[in-house]
């Protein structure tokens, strides 16, 4: 069985670290990249809507040299009950890998070990690992130094949550997650992140919590399948705005980030957004070099 992408705790911190030195290589000098996609199909599967993981994609596989097949659910015979078993015993016969994004998580690890061919997760209810990447990436590039504290504002038991915690494990930076009691990250996430040595702390103050920081992150407080919770969700949330009196705290040369899309004035006000500390449309491009060195690193 080929090897697969589903969360950053597949990679060892040598590999996640090269994978971000070759993404910013690459988004140097892009001919660098050469045709490892050559002669490859990679399906790009969505259940649930995309802009980012969609484009960057697209364009990456293309870019390398390959043919991108983007499919949602309601293309294929799932929408009419074909499992995901056989689904994925039948891409392995005309395809080299997978991207999908999905429901849930375990949708993921069935198309792995049925397929046999690398699967790379573009989102799953549990993990956003090509995403956490491409912010660690944008750590690196921004000279924030191991060591550093990274804040996180918002759902502690999102999959963004979930990935920056493993990915400040490998990256050996502090990771802060001000949520509240009720939103706290799955504890199995915790046991991994102590495992690769990462240094977590968990705390219902965003205040305390912004004191000093060397990046603040945000993401949505709804995330795409939770529409049932919203109401609950934006009530306990609210406490966890990122806006100018949390900024006020950070350090001057903090950075902030969001993996977008953004709810402006909920999660994040809009003169925080449009703030000069603010990395967000830079993340958003890295999504792309970064994706293109997990595609070559898996598949080449
Ligand atoms: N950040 C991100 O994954 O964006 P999309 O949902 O638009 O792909
Ligand atoms: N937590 C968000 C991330 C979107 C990129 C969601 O799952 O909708």
């Amino acid at each position: 069985m080929s090897r697969s992408f589903l969360s950053l705790s597949s990679l060892t911190r040598e590999e996640f670290n090269a994978l971000i030195d070759r993404a910013i290589a690459g988004k140097k000098n892009p001919s660098a990249w050469g045709r490892p996609l050559e002669g490859k199909s990679i399906a790009l599967f969505f259940e649930k809507p995309s802009t980012r993981t969609r484009l960057s994609f697209e364009v990456a596989v293309y870019q390398l040299g390959g043919q991108p097949l983007v499919l949602t659910g309601q293309d294929l015979q799932i929408s009419r009950g074909e499992d995901i078993a056989d689904t994925a015993r039948v891409m392995r016969r005309y395809l080299h890998g997978i991207m999908g994004r999905v429901r849930s998580h375990e949708t993921l690890e069935a198309l792995a070990s049925y397929s046999g061919i690398p699967v790379i997760n573009g989102l799953s209810d549990k993990f956003h690992p090509c995403q956490a990447l491409a912010d660690y990436m944008t750590l690196r590039e921004n000279s924030v130094p191991a060591g550093s504290r990274f804040v996180f504002c918002g759902d502690g038991s999102s999959n963004m949550a979930h990935s920056l915690i493993l990915g400040s494990a490998h990256y050996g930076c502090e990771i802060v997650i001000a949520t509240p009691a009720e939103l706290l990250p799955a504890a199995d996430v915790l046991t991994i992140a102590a495992r690769l040595g990462g240094k977590v702390s968990i705390t219902q103050d965003a205040k305390a919590a912004a004191k000093d920081a060397d990046v603040l992150y945000t993401d949505v407080w709804v995330s795409m399948g939770e529409e049932a919770q919203a109401y609950e969700k934006k009530k306990l949330l609210a406490p966890y705005q990122l806006n100018e009196s949390l900024l006020a705290q950070a350090k001057k040369s903090v950075i902030v980030l969001h993996c977008l899309p953004a709810h402006k004035d909920e999660e994040i006000t809009e003169s925080v957004f449009e703030s000069p500390n603010a990395k967000i449309f830079d993340q958003a491009e890295n999504r792309l070099h970064a994706q293109k060195a997990v595609l070559e690193f898996l598949l080449k």
